[in-house]
């Protein structure tokens, strides 16, 4: 029987409530599936773990986490013990990079009973695939000079390899979905990086005769993604425009508490690290109220990364059992608890 490998880091906060939910909805899977099992091992980096030895995690930390088929993280971040540049950097930002994990992807859909914040929402259904490496996130430039003289200089850094390899990525998510990829440009307006990135485009998409695509401005399309987002189906977009598309994504979902999210690794080198899009959620910790289901949602994505696509299937299905009847957390409007939201899916797996 195939054993996947997890290191499991549940972090700070509500990631210690979530994790551990989304652990046993994986377990019940497995049971179910009878083919596959899963062995977490948790790290207990976090805040706390800086406390108490002036890192967030040990500095052979990399090579620990590079043995996994897959890292599954919660949320990091206690600004009461911990500055959040400094924990976010320290680890999560740290895996990123250094795993190269170069495509960062968010899926957005309607889950049935869910109250999105638009008021008649169609069944959309789309992917963001962000450029997770580069672009606008670089650190190229410098501030120069005092008072009313001084400038600031920040570069956009677009490599051939890094545009491209995200459009190929996103390309052939549109080929197990609904065959459309629409491009993320301002080229109008960006007069370098902009226009290169469609050419790659254009070129990228001659490998891929039976996807349809079009290209629109960010500005539009950001505008769609709340007028129309039933029209999408896989959007590519750089790494400024993909994290902004991406948070309008969560927001028309109804609660960044169902947002699940994926760092992917595509060269095979390292594992990908699979993370909820909320953070550590200080406000309702403790409480026993974390929705667990962007959590477990991204357990799904992780087993489609694994390659068992039928079983992630399983997964969404009943997390869409659950919030069709409505047995859902104060965050959707009910008064079910993590642990009641957790179980229910798990009963519906079970089914
Ligand atoms: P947040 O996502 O933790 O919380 C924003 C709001 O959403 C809060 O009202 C919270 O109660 C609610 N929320 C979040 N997750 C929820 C869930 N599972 N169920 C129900 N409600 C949920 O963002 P915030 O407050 O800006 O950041 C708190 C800490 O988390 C900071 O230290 C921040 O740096 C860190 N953070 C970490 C992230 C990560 O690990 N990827 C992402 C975002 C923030
Ligand atoms: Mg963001």
């Amino acid at each position: 029987m195939k054993s996947w490998k997890i290191a499991s880091i549940p972090g700070d906060g509500v990631g210690k409530e979530v994790v551990p939910a989304a652990e046993r909805v994986l377990h019940a899977m497995a049971e179910v599936h009878d083919g596959f099992q899963f062995e977490f091992t948790s790290f207990p980096w976090s805040c706390e773990y800086y406390l108490e030895h002036g890192v967030m995690m040990p500095e052979d930390g990399l090579d620990t986490l590079a043995s996994f088929d897959s890292i599954f993280l919660g949320a990091v971040g206690n600004e009461n013990l911990v500055p959040d540049h400094v924990s976010l950097w320290g680890l999560l930002i740290k895996i990123r990079r250094e795993f190269e994990q170069v495509i960062n992807m968010r899926p957005a859909k309607v889950l049935p009973g869910v109250r999105s914040p638009l008021a008649n929402p169609k069944e959309f259904d789309f992917v963001v695939v962000r450029e997770n490496s580069e672009g606008e996130y670089s650190s190229s430039g410098g501030r120069t000079g005092r008072g009313e003289d001084e400038i600031a200089i920040q570069n956009a850094v677009f490599t051939r390899k890094g545009t491209e390899r995200a459009m190929r990525f996103a390309f052939e998510q549109a080929n197990k979905r609904g065959s459309h990829v629409t491009s993320a440009t301002k080229s109008n307006g960006i007069i370098h990086s902009m226009p290169f990135w469609d050419d790659v485009f254009n070129d990228v998409k001659t490998d891929f005769p039976k996807v349809t695509t079009d290209s629109q401005h960010i500005d539009a399309l950001a505008a769609f993604l709340v007028t129309k987002p039933e029209t999408l189906d896989v959007v590519v977009a750089s790494n400024l425009f993909g994290d902004i598309l991406t948070d309008i994504g969560a927001g028309i979902m109804g609660s960044i508490g169902v947002a699940p999210a994926a760092n992917l690794n595509v060269n095979g080198k390292y594992p990908s690290m699979f993370e909820p899009v909320h953070g550590s959620a200080p406000d309702i910790v403790g409480q026993g109220i974390a929705n667990p289901i962007g959590q477990i949602w991204t357990a799904k994505m992780m087993l489609d990364h694994l390659g068992e696509e039928a079983s992630a299937t399983k997964i969404l299905d009943a997390i869409e059992h659950v919030t069709r009847e409505q047995i859902v957390t104060p965050d959707l409007g009910g008064t079910a608890t993590t642990e009641e939201v957790t179980e229910a899916i798990i009963k519906q797996l079970k089914r």
